[in-house]
């Protein structure tokens, strides 16, 4: 098989990818491990910046997101049971919009498949070579063995995935962080407690109150990085949300249809390219969910990649491309430095001390008290403006 450029992982950075390429005429080839199902119902967190929402309309991805995506022009911060609105309208005229990222996944699936391009689930034994001169990809698909030559390879395969081990020992740094909890989330039949999200911060620990639909409420509460989700019956879950919502709105109650354990890091590779491997996404980033910045970040990699394509195959041109690293990563740091911030600022850490739970008190009264302090929270969680959109 020959293609301009093989992707490898279709999650929201992989397809994405393939959509910008597509629509200036660029070939690809998308391969994914897992199957069709698994990747169009594997629950993330769903919340699309300004730009982005933006973005998926303009490529014709609009209809179901604009009827069913839910556009929110604030967020309200808890602190120990007091409510305060941050208004993301007046503060910086943008909003964000609430939309499952299986269903941006589920959309761009048949989006790909309705345009006859290839998109290749289940294969196996997935490898790359020659990575810094003409790039192969090697895989088994349907018991037979396959391979891609290709002129770029997209490295869209999430965190755990084999292009980043595959660039050779020496030539990444990484920036890394790990925090001592994470996030029990759960999705339940029942309306959520507020138009808008909740951010909680409560001397029991942190908890989210989100939703997927007017009647499907997601909430996470904050737990040990190691949680065993089995020491958490449903009623306990609904005891600890409830304490942690303080009384700020009431809290219905339904059947639990899911829970899970998801642990918190903080990671950066840098440079994100090497020879003609780029990753993207997952692949080269991790952030922590409290600044729900996750899928954002990886449209805004692929669409900087996508660009710096374009260019070299317009006119020979590749500066986008060796620039492309540099130009991400600057995104990336302010995301991670926010994802960060709003961490520290929304979680009991372990080994608090007294002054660190004031200190934490006080930036929470200020975010909610002052303009210039809550501006900048709402810049950066609609997300920062992307050059040329
Ligand atoms: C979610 O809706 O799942 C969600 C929203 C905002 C976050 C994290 C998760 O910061």
């Amino acid at each position: 098989m020959r293609t301009q450029v093989g992707i490898i992982g279709a999650g929201p950075a992989g397809l994405m990818l393939a959509r910008l390429l597509q629509l200036q005429g660029i070939d690809s080839i998308i391969i994914e491990n897992r199957s069709r199902d698994y990747i169009e119902n594997r629950i993330r967190a769903g919340l699309i910046e300004d730009w982005a929402a933006d973005m998926l309309t303009e490529i014709g991805l609009g209809a179901r997101l604009n009827r069913e995506g839910l556009v929110h022009h604030g967020i309200k911060l808890g602190i120990n049971g007091s409510l305060h609105h941050i208004d993301f309208k007046t503060l910086v005229d943008k909003r964000v919009t609430i939309y499952g990222q299986q269903e941006v996944v589920k959309d761009m699936v048949a989006q790909r498949l309705e345009s006859g391009a290839p998109l290749l689930f289940e294969v196996s034994d997935a490898s790359v070579h020659d990575i810094a001169g003409r790039p192969k990809i090697r895989f088994t698909h349907d018991g037979q063995a396959k391979e891609i030559d290709c002129d770029f390879i997209g490295g869209c395969d999430g965190f755990h995935g084999i292009c980043r081990p595959s660039i050779p020992d020496g030539v990444l740094s990484v920036f890394e962080r790990e925090y001592p909890f994470g996030w029990l989330g759960i999705l339940a039949a029942a309306p959520p407690p507020d138009e808008e999200l909740i951010y909680s911060y409560h001397d029991r620990g942190f908890a989210l109150f989100t939703m997927r639909s007017a009647t499907l409420a997601r909430s996470y509460l904050q737990c040990a990085h190691d949680e065993d989700i089995a020491n958490w019956s449903d009623a306990r879950i609904w005891d600890e949300l409830n304490r942690r919502m303080g009384g700020m709105r009431p809290l219905a109650e339904g059947e639990i249809l899911q829970k899970s354990v998801t642990p918190m890091r903080s990671f950066v590779v840098e440079p994100m390219q090497y020879g003609r491997l780029f990753l993207t996404g997952d692949a080269a980033h991790i952030v922590p969910p409290t600044g729900a910045k996750g899928m954002n970040l990886a449209f805004a990699d692929v669409l900087v990649l996508s660009r710096a394509m374009t260019a070299f195959y317009r006119s020979g041109d590749d500066a986008l491309l060796e620039a492309y690293s540099a130009t991400c990563l600057r995104r990336i740091w302010k995301a991670q430095r926010f994802s960060w911030w709003m961490t520290q600022m929304m979680h009991l850490f372990p080994d608090d001390n007294p002054f660190d739970r004031r200190r934490r008190l006080a930036e929470l009264d200020y975010v909610t008290s002052s303009e210039a302090a809550a501006k900048s929270l709402a810049e950066n969680y609609v997300g920062l403006p992307m050059d040329g959109r």
